[in-house]
Parts: C-alpha cells; structure tokens; sequence
C-alpha cells in the first residue's frame, strides 16, 4: 500500500541589511531598527512532506535534512521552533514532518542563510496550515496560495522567532524592521508605525529608480564562520559602544530613508559602508574581540572604493557577519561593471566567486502534492 502524504515546496531569499540589526533583548526583540534589500537569486528552497499520524508526538515524527545530509544542529533549532510556536500550526503538527533544506549560496558564510531559512520555514508552515484547513476532504478544488498583509505580518512575526534577519525576508524590494528612536523624524516617515514586532516594506516611500539596484556578492570564503550571528548578538550587552551604536542606527536609518526617498546615491554609498564598518568594528572592540573579515575582503572594498572615486559612478559595498562582500549598484551600470570592476576583483584570488543577485519579491510556493486521499 503506498504511503498517503502532502509534500508542499516553497523557496524564501536572503536579504541583506543596509541598516544592520545588531543586539537584542529577551523575545528577538532588536536594540535598534534595521533596513534592507530583499534578493532574489540567494535563497532557501525548502520541503516539507506531512505524513498522517495517529499519535503525533513532535520528538519522534521529525527529521530535518541539509542538502541531502541529517543536519542536527538546524533540525533542534527547528524543533524548538516548532515546539514553541506550534499552536499556529496545530493541523500541520498533527503529521510526522520530514524537512529537507537547501539554499542556492554558502550556508554560515555571512550570506545570512537563517534569514531565508527561517523565512522558508515559517512561510511554509503557513502554507501548509492554511491548505490543510482548506482540502479537508478528497474533492478537488483549486487552492488559490493568496496571503492578506495581516498573513504576511504574522508570517514576519514567525520568522523572527527563528532569526531576527528572517523577518525581513518576507516582504519585497526595501524592508524596515524595528522601532526608530530620534527625536525628529522626518514627518512622511512619522505617518507608519513602525514597530519591533514584525517587519515592514519601505517601498512606496522609495524613488523608482532604486528598484532597479542590484546586489553582485563577492565570495570571499565559504568556510564556516568562528562566531555565530547569535554570539555577536549578545556581546553587544555588555559591549563599551553599545549605547553609541544604538544611536547611530537610528541617525543612520532616517538618513539612508531620505536619500533612499530622494535619490541621493553617493550620500546613500557612504552611509551604507558606514554601516558595514561600524558592524565590524563593535566585533572588533568587543570583549572577546574576533575577526570576521579576511585580507581579501579588504582588497575587494579598496577596489570598489577606488572604482567609485575613479568614475564617480555609484556603486559601494557592504558586509553581512562574515567576509563575503556585497556590491550594491544600479543596474544600469553593471556592464561598466563587468568589464572593468570585476574582471580586477575576480583575479585578486582564483577562490572568488561571485554571485550576481538582485532586488527579489519574497517567498514563494513552488508546489504542493496532496496524496493523503489516493
Ligand atoms: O538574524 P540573525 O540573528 O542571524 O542576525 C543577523 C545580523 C546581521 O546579518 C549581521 C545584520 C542584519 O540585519 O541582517
């Protein structure tokens, strides 16, 4: 007798921040607020397949899987998800739940791979919940996937609780999450309310022209990283700038809105590597300090630097936790880029690699194979 099961498959991109989350408090609840770019080519693509149990006990019924391997250290992160938040989820959690994950870029090299794992996750879970109300019973109908704001919001809300970063993945284009702390915000940006809860699309309050930036991400390493975004998080507790890197996240947020609001690119360039330094720099002043960047990934910020000085053409970088390095640039100058930036970039190492991503529109579910009625 063959086996009755739903199999549902959804992918979720990466994001990368331009206003970097960094430190939180009890509850995934961000020190300060954060701003990024949704991609499109970085992402998870994840696999659920639901199999009908009598007794669903979550410990035995659950087994997660990394690009084709048992992944122990992802599949507890999950259960205690699960475990957690389950009550969202109540007919999912009444099948044994077989996951397998993987994600089209280096998982732990600074590509944030929980982001858009945690995204998948929650996204997929949510699918799934709402099918299994829809298809109770074995007559076809055609299930419509349409998710209201409120849906997305308490899918961002999920995803959170799995990654701060994944909250963000969920919405397309420009995304804020967390609550801004100055004392005079611009009056456009007062009119939302912008909250740590759950993230945000900034887009209707971005010029056109942004939409067309893209994101071409250098690979410097794709080793494992040393320290986990999780123990960076919580060095910033005790952390001497602490108080001083709150501050300049949300000065820094409100200006990288109006030059995201008024086009202003070069101010834009040098806020954005602001950030990227400043990221880098609480890692290296912390108690134990650490190093996350590698002596390429300088190489590479001194070339995209000189480039822009060269050709005063907008283009600059940024840095997840991790070595790889981000080009941010608008599309219409990705052709100067590639005959002249890359080319030099690329033959700095043979080990470099680069991925050419760019703005992307948030999860999507692929396929859904209901064979529990057969
Ligand atoms: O979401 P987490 O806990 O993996 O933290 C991500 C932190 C950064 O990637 C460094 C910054 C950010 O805002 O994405």
């Amino acid at each position: 007798m063959s086996q009755k099961f739903l199999e549902i498959v959804v992918t979720s991109p990466s994001n990368i921040a331009l206003v970097k989350y960094w430190g939180k408090h009890h509850g995934q609840l961000p020190f300060n607020p954060s701003l990024s770019m949704t991609l499109s080519k970085a992402k998870s693509i994840l696999k659920i397949t639901m199999f009908p149990v009598a007794n669903s006990r979550l410990d035995d019924h659950f087994e997660y899987f990394f690009e084709g391997k048992k992944e122990l250290n992802f599949q507890s992160k999950v259960l205690k998800f699960l475990k957690t938040h389950g009550d969202h989820f109540p007919n999912v959690l009444k099948h044994k739940l077989v996951f397998h994950g993987e994600n089209t870029f280096p998982h732990s090299s600074g590509i944030a791979s929980s982001a858009s794992s945690f995204s998948a996750l929650a996204y997929a879970l949510m699918v799934a919940e709402n099918y299994l109300l829809f298809q109770k019973t074995p007559i076809q109908s055609e299930f419509k996937n349409t998710m209201d704001h409120h849906q997305l919001q308490q899918i961002s809300h999920l995803g959170r609780m799995g990654s701060g970063s994944a909250c963000r993945s969920i919405f397309p284009g420009f995304v804020s999450w967390g609550e801004v702390n100055v004392d005079q915000l611009d009056h456009e940006f007062q009119k939302n309310s912008w909250n740590n809860l759950f993230a945000t699309p900034v887009n209707s309050l971005v010029d056109d022209r942004f939409k067309s930036w893209c994101d071409t991400i250098f690979i410097v390493s794709d080793e494992l990283k040393k320290v986990s975004s999780s123990e960076g998080h919580e060095l910033m507790n005790t952390h001497p700038f602490r108080n001083e890197r709150i501050q300049n996240a949300n000065r820094r947020w409100v200006q990288l809105m109006e030059c995201l609001q008024n086009y202003r690119v070069m101010d834009f360039c040098d806020l954005v590597e602001s950030e990227a330094l400043e990221l880098h720099a609480m890692m290296m002043t912390s108690t134990p300090n650490y190093l996350l960047m590698k002596p390429l990934s300088l190489e590479v910020i001194q070339l995209v630097r000189s480039f822009r000085e060269d050709y005063n053409v907008p283009v600059c970088f940024t840095l997840d936790a991790g070595p790889n390095v981000h080009i941010l640039y608008p599309r219409e100058i990705f052709h100067q880029l590639e005959q002249s930036l890359f080319p030099k970039l690329e033959s700095l190492s043979s080990k470099l690699y680069r991925i050419d991503d760019e703005l992307g529109n948030g999860p999507q579910l692929i396929s859904m194979n209901d064979q529990r009625f057969v």
